[in-house]
């Protein structure tokens, strides 16, 4: 949520500050705005409301905006409706200090109360304004250095930050500060950049630093010193991102969103790619983050905890926790484990039972998910072992778990993710065929057949893309629906889940996924003559059941979509437009059958015309609670 960005160099910044916007706009995109140093000794703050074209527009691309230094912001907005008063940066009324914040200041008003005692003066609704204006207080009444006055601001802040400030008597410098919000920097020859995320920097270098909680940086031109809360200099080293800048490029795709879908066979390969050697999985590489256990001799692997395994719990938000609800239906098939799946913004603050023997399974995208990384760090609280299923490498979810899988999908744009969801499920069949050999539920031969059904998982996907204008043709005459549900039972539930989600969330088309079983339960009633009804049947000891529920709704006036394997055309007896999935192995089926639903989604956005890459309202990441 919101998107910072800075650079400080020998290139005039703000061209280089809007393309940077650009890629973090999936961040939040109600307003943006820039400040930069002129060669005049003062600051040029330029914002916008609405999308960063708006802002590209008033600055003609940056262009008119002179000098090398400078900071950047797009919002999404928490204190404040998204307005040019709110939008960031904010300054001090004297432009003494300028600054842009991601994350939350949760005492604001506190902090907003003590300043206005000091004559202070707020314009905006923003907890950004009083958190600049506290850095300009501390500046002023101790008169100290730049880190001194953010070390002391930030003594008083409870909250979440990712903070990058300008001072206006140390020219050509960028202070940041930050504490559970993202940050990452790069250093090359050109200047220093900061951004909240990879592809921020990717244009400029692969090789970033990761600034820690309650740490501060100073960037000057080719340079970057990292300081302790008590401005001590630190010692970092940068980290090389194996993800390359086309890979943040729409490659003549009109939406990310379609890119991404067409990238799932690459991402589910390579994915698997990383876990398996000479045809098994192989987990050898996943030792315990030495951090978390204090030892740092400690070479515990993920197999030693697997082993032993009594529960599994899975946590996460948004389309990860549907990932999970399919992990869970697929472990339990293949293993005794039982497991449980959890939204994390719920498992917080249930005071969650973690039995012994048990492991927290947390899934993000991001990495960066408040709830989720709360609940992972209140089960590492209480003991039990964390593994983080996560894409985007040295995130903060991806720091402090006790064991990481990365997924391979490389970076995420659109906002409804597809890519990462879908090697989100790869990790977790892995997950679940390597808990199944260790517990010695299955044996070598269906470990091997299992196996084998997962390299299958691309080119069923690559084979159900070849097929995608059936479905963009059905979507253009069902754009205008206003309701639809998705339902199926156990394993197609969750993948109803997902697509439902897919749905209402780009096409703003209100959908809901049921337990096909539960529909007589009340949903029934909202059916009416011509409703869209999804059905997802997938698994064979279901299929019956679904399409008696299918024929119940269809006696009412109900249109059906019918999704299920090839081989099963009795459907068409029942369903008005049927869509087949290649046969495999059933337990993973979620892998096929997500793709035509995340087709459906897209092209019934792109036939109403609307913002597929940026739904009204969303952020693709969510670091607030
Ligand atoms: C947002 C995104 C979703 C994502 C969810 C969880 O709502 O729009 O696509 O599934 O956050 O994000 P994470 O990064 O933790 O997977």
């Amino acid at each position: 949520m919101c998107g910072i960005v800075g650079y400080v160099g020998n290139k005039q910044a703000a061209p280089i500050l809007l393309a940077g916007l650009e890629k973090l706009e999936y961040r939040g995109y109600d307003s943006a705005g820039i400040a930069v140093r002129n060669g005049d000794g003062e600051t040029d703050i330029v914002k916008a409301k609405g999308r960063l074209s708006a802002l590209a527009h008033k600055t003609d691309q940056g262009r008119a905006v002179l000098g090398t230094c400078g900071i950047g912001h797009t919002r999404w907005a928490t204190h404040g409706e998204p307005s040019e008063t709110n939008a960031h940066p904010h300054c001090s009324d004297d432009m003494n200090v300028v600054g842009v914040h991601n994350g939350i200041i949760e005492n604001y008003q506190e902090l907003k109360a003590k300043l206005m005692r000091h004559d202070y003066k707020f314009y905006s609704e923003t907890d950004t304004e009083v958190e600049i204006k506290l850095i300009d207080y501390y500046y002023k009444k101790y008169q100290g250095t730049p880190v001194d006055a953010i070390n002391h601001a930030l003594v008083r802040t409870r909250g979440s930050y990712a903070l990058a400030v300008m001072f206006k008597e140390y020219p050509g410098e960028i202070y940041v500060a930050k504490k559970d919000s993202p940050m990452i920097i790069g250093v090359t020859d050109e200047g220093a950049f900061l951004g909240s995320d990879v592809p921020a920097i990717l244009n400029y270098t692969r090789n970033v630093y990761y600034i820690g909680d309650m740490e501060l940086g100073k960037l000057t031109p080719g340079k970057v010193t990292f300081y302790n809360l008590d401005g001590d200099e630190i010692e970092k080293n940068p980290v090389e991102i194996d993800w390359d800048a086309e890979s943040t490029d729409k490659c003549g795709f009109e939406h990310y969103m379609m890119k991404e879908i067409h990238e799932q066979p690459k991402a589910v390969k390579e994915t698997l790619d990383m876990y398996m050697n000479d045809g098994k999985i192989d987990f050898s590489g996943l030792i315990r983050n030495p951090e978390n256990s204090g030892n740092p001799e400690d070479k515990t692997t993920l197999d030693d905890v697997l082993k032993n395994l009594e529960r599994i719990y899975i946590v996460a938000c948004g389309s990860a926790y549907h990932a999970g609800a399919v992990g869970k239906t697929v472990i339990e098939q293949l293993t005794d484990i039982p497991v449980e799946v959890s939204l994390a913004s719920e498992f917080r603050y249930c005071n969650p039972k973690l039995q012994k023997n048990s492991l927290v399974v947390v899934i993000s995208q991001s990495g960066e998910t408040a709830d989720t990384r709360e609940a992972m760090l209140l089960s590492e609280e209480r003991g039990i072992p964390t593994l983080a299923i996560v894409n985007v490498f040295g995130s903060s979810i991806a720091r402090k778990a006790d064991f990481v899988m990365y997924t391979a999908a490389g970076p995420e744009i659109a906002v409804a993710t597809t890519k990462a969801y879908s090697a989100q499920l790869i990790t977790l069949y892995l997950l679940a065929i390597r808990c199944a050999e260790l517990s010695k539920s299955i044996d070598e031969n269906r470990a091997k057949e299992l196996l084998a059904a997962l390299n299958q998982i691309p080119a069923g996907i690559e084979k159900i893309l070849e097929d995608r204008e059936r479905i963009q043709w059905f979507a253009a005459k069902y754009a205008n629906s206003t309701d639809v549900f998705f339902i199926g039972r156990g394993l197609d539930y969750a993948i109803a889940l997902e697509g439902s989600l897919k749905m209402k969330e780009i096409s703003y088309i209100h959908s809901e996924a049921y337990a096909a079983g539960e529909l007589k339960h009340g949903t029934i009633s909202l059916i009416e003559h011509n409703r869209l009804v999804i059905g997802i049947m997938t698994q064979k000891d279901l299929y019956e059941k679904t399409i008696s529920n299918m024929a119940e709704v269809k006696s009412r006036g109900a249109y059906l979509f019918g999704l299920t394997s090839y081989g099963n055309y009795s459907v068409e007896d029942t369903v008005d437009f049927a869509v087949y999935i290649p046969k495999g192995e059933e337990v993973f089926a979620a892998s096929l059958a997500i793709i035509p639903l995340q087709l459906l989604g897209y092209y019934m956005a792109v036939t109403k015309g609307l913002d597929v890459d940026k739904p009204r309202n969303l952020a693709k990441s969510v670091t607030v609670e």
